[in-house]
């Protein structure tokens, strides 16, 4: 049974990310949004149940509209009166399921990647099935490239016998420094966890019992208390208010034992960052990426984005993001873009 989130805000891709338009919703490479890609992509797997999407409140037509757009349904839009990260959204998801079907296999897959190979993610998502009957709650590593601190990094263990590559997970490290990412790098051993997850909803509801009951405990009382409004399933708030803020990856991740691993080849990317976006652009020779009326002179190696028709031009740049918008424009060199983030946080502090 495969479930969406689309709850985050993709803050690190202001000004095109917005909060009422947050970038799992935009068709940020491609005609369609990275949530319909998902779907899309989701829908390629043999015997595939329609997706159960995670979304908040502020999103709802937005998210019905881009299934209706693409021609599929969602099997439930569950909507979030307020963002609490992964984990009790993950705690939801495993309530639900279990609802509705004795024990299924739950796969839980963000909204915001770009995936080349589709041939290749079905191949992978058979296989973490196939280990999530055998009560492994299965992630996908991908082999760095950089001692990216966004990630969460995964220790390859020993490879488990009869599983067709899953390996045993020896440690979850979310988000390192960048100190320890380099390590990490450097040592060979570990990989970057793509943010998928795939296992049975009893083995990952008891691990958040175990290690986060209160995620548990909210998540039941938001869905036993819930209203079903034109088709959306609208959890409590107050009860879903009380939730802890915290990431699956932290929650659980970081600590169960349960964990194992299948190194991946599928052309994955988090469209996390402009500079993400740079390199799943098509450049021309110079290395630069142009979205929308853009002229330049003498730039190499940048990403130039020009929205509402309003015409971007750059004279002598090399290795900048320059995003215009209607109401907002980013000029930043490409290694500072993760920047955005705090920037944003600071605009969204004095309102
Ligand atoms: N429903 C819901 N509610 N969804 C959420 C929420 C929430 O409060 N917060 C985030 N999401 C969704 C996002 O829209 C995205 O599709 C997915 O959950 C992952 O959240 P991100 O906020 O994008 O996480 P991340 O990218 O920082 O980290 C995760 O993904 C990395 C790979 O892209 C972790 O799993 C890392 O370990 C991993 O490396
Ligand atoms: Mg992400």
């Amino acid at each position: 049974m495969p479930v969406i989130l689309s709850g985050g805000s993709g803050t690190r891709l202001w000004p095109l990310s917005r909060k009422a338009y947050p970038k799992q919703l935009l068709p940020l490479i491609g005609p369609e949004s990275l949530l319909q890609a998902t779907a899309r992509r989701l829908a390629g797997f043999g015997g595939a149940a329609a997706p159960i999407v995670i979304a908040n409140d502020d999103h709802r037509f937005l998210v019905r509209e881009q299934f209706e757009q693409i021609g599929m349904d969602a099997a439930q839009i569950v909507l979030e009166p307020m963002g609490r990260n992964t984990a009790p959204a993950v705690a939801v998801a495993c309530l639900i399921a279990l609802s509705r079907t004795p024990d299924p296999v739950l796969g839980i897959f963000a909204s915001d990647h770009k995936i080349d190979d589709q041939a290749g993610f079905l191949t992978c998502l058979a296989k973490a099935v196939d280990g999530a009957k055998a009560g492994h709650i299965v992630t996908f590593s991908i082999r760095p490239t950089r001692p990216d601190t966004g990630y969460g990094y995964i220790r390859h263990g020993d490879p488990i016998p009869g599983t067709g590559g899953l390996d045993k997970v020896d440690a979850f490290v979310e988000k390192p420094d960048a100190a320890t990412a380099s390590n990490y790098i450097l040592s060979g051993d570990y990989g970057w966890n793509s943010g998928m997850f795939v296992f049975r909803a009893s083995v990952m509801l008891g691990e958040l019992e175990r290690f986060c009951p209160e995620a548990v405990t909210t998540a039941r009382a938001a869905l036993d208390k819930a209203e079903e409004d034109l088709g959306f399933t609208r959890l409590a708030a107050d009860a879903f208010g009380t939730a802890p803020n915290i990431a699956i990856d932290v929650a659980v991740m970081e600590r169960t034992d349960k964990a194992a691993t299948l190194l991946t080849d599928f052309g994955w990317s988090d469209l996390g960052a402009w500079g993400a976006i740079h390199e799943a652009t098509e450049t021309n020779g110079d290395g630069n990426g142009m979205v929308g009326p853009v002229v330049q002179r003498g730039t190499t190696n940048s990403y130039l984005h020009a929205e509402d028709g309003r015409l971007l031009a750059v004279i002598g740049l090399d290795n900048m993001v320059v995003v215009s918008t209607a109401d907002a424009v980013l000029v930043a060199p490409m290694d500072r873009a993760g920047d955005v983030k705090d920037l944003v946080a600071d605009l969204s502090k004095s309102g």
